[in-house]
């Protein structure tokens, strides 16, 4: 559910219609709603409203701040997976209490930041990351709360980029293995507490089957645990709820809610997810201009100004995103690729779509590009990365300006020739 929408022939993002943005900010430009992205967070929040529960945003779906500020005012906490995405929550006015840290690579110094800040807990990817965390929090004398990322072996049955779930994956540890780091843990690491059991197995899942499956194995993994005299208090979940991108059917947060406040009864632990693409995806369109048109013999081509730079799911998983007109005037129809100006074959937004023919200078709106859009973005071809808006009712804010030409270069250092005297040291060698 979402409020971006035609009122006539012209595409409206909640009160605004997307034309205006586009003509005061120009394209490319990620536009998103507030309401949307509050509407998603109370929808979570609902579902599991029955019992002690914490949503923690995956920062990485979508980093803006003023995204993750609407988030904080909520209520939410965060999953983060760098010191970069801490720095940004504890801006946007995170509550650090609130905050859970993934990750297979944590660096020292992030390790550091996030016992500084006193974060809620660390989901542990392996037993070396377990000893770095205890040797930092020893030296800080701090206490890092932890949970153990186990990897299920479940399938999510999803694209196998996101697939993090199975034994060939590079995340989590395996059952058996946890168990004995638990241990390890409660018996000889003084500087950490083990208080949680932490499983995300993948993302853009359709099924519930996937999460009750995971959810019975951290259950059998939770009593035995507790059987060795572990106070575990957390179960995160994870994230991983898929979207409607096309004719997905996903399960709405209150029908995942029922399955998991039902598998857990009784358990008396705190709930923690992790939804990242379900908060975001839909509230955000990526707005763009075609170019040019071409037509020929075997394809038709709407070249627009957002590429592979700036959207890179189509290129790297093959993904669909839906394309509409901003302005529903043609009358006419045209099979078409929707592709990018970056010089290589693999830069499209769209692949034998069927779309309203548009003109040189007319609108497309790429929708459900919320998550994993701007986040994902990059300068390739020396491209500035896209504004970001957001709508609020019939008002809307550009939330990060548009990157100029001296950003591009902002960090570059033109190599310096060298002194005079080098060089005559260097003629005399020779
Ligand atoms: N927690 C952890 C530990 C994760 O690795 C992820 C996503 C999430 C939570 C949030 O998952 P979500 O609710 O968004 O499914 N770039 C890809 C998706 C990568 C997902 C990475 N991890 C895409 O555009 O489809």
């Amino acid at each position: 559910m979402h409020f971006f929408d035609y009122k006539g022939k012209n595409f409206y993002a909640e009160g605004v219609s997307v034309e205006k943005i586009i003509k005061e900010v120009g394209t490319p430009v990620y536009i998103y709603s507030q309401k949307t992205l509050k509407r998603h967070y109370k929808a979570y929040d609902a579902s599991f409203a029955k019992v002690p529960h914490l949503i923690c945003y995956s920062i990485k779906a979508n980093s803006n701040i003023s995204v993750l500020k609407a988030f904080a005012e909520e209520g939410s906490g965060f999953d983060i997976v760098s010191g970069g995405e801490l720095y940004r929550a504890l801006k946007a006015g995170a509550d650090p209490k609130k905050i859970v840290f993934s990750g297979v690579g944590k660096r020292e110094d992030e390790i550091e930041y996030a016992l500084k800040s006193n974060i809620l807990m660390f989901n542990v990817e392996s037993p070396q990351e377990l000893a770095a965390i205890d040797s930092i929090a020893g030296r800080l004398k701090k206490k890092a709360g932890i949970a153990i990322r186990v990897n299920p072996n479940v399938d999510p049955k999803t694209h196998p980029y996101i697939s993090t779930g199975l034994k060939k994956n590079k995340f989590g540890i395996e059952t058996a293995q946890a168990i004995k780091e638990y241990i390890n843990a409660k018996n000889k690491l003084k500087n950490v507490a083990p208080i949680g059991i932490d499983c995300h197995i993948g993302s853009q899942i359709t099924q519930l089957t996937p999460f009750v499956d995971a959810l019975n194995k951290t259950k059998e993994l939770l009593s035995e645990l507790r059987a060795q005299g572990l106070d575990i208090k957390y179960l995160d979940m994870g994230g991983g709820l898929g979207i409607t991108y096309d004719t997905e059917e996903p399960p709405h947060p209150s029908k995942y809610g029922e399955a998991v406040i039902e598998g857990t009864k009784g358990l008396g632990v705190t709930l923690i997810f992790e939804p990242g693409r379900s908060m975001v995806g839909n509230a955000g369109i990526l707005a763009t201009k075609v170019v040019y048109t071409k037509e020929g013999t075997e394809k038709n081509f709407v070249i627009v100004d957002a590429a592979m730079n700036d959207l890179a799911r189509p290129s790297l998983y093959g993904s669909y995103h839906a394309i509409k007109a901003v302005k529903n005037s043609a009358k006419e129809e045209i099979t078409a690729d929707v592709v990018g100006p970056i010089c290589e074959s693999g830069d499209f937004l769209a692949k034998d779509r069927i779309l309203p023919k548009l003109k040189a200078g007319e609108f497309l709106a790429v929708m459900s590009a919320g998550a994993y859009g701007f986040s994902m973005s990059s300068n390739y071809n020396t491209r500035p990365r896209a504004a970001e808006v957001m709508v609020k009712g019939k008002e809307y804010s550009v939330i990060r300006k548009r990157e100029t030409m001296a950003d591009l270069l902002k960090n570059e250092v033109l190599v310096a020739d060298p002194k005079p005297a080098a060089k005559k040291k260097a003629a005399k060698k020779k």
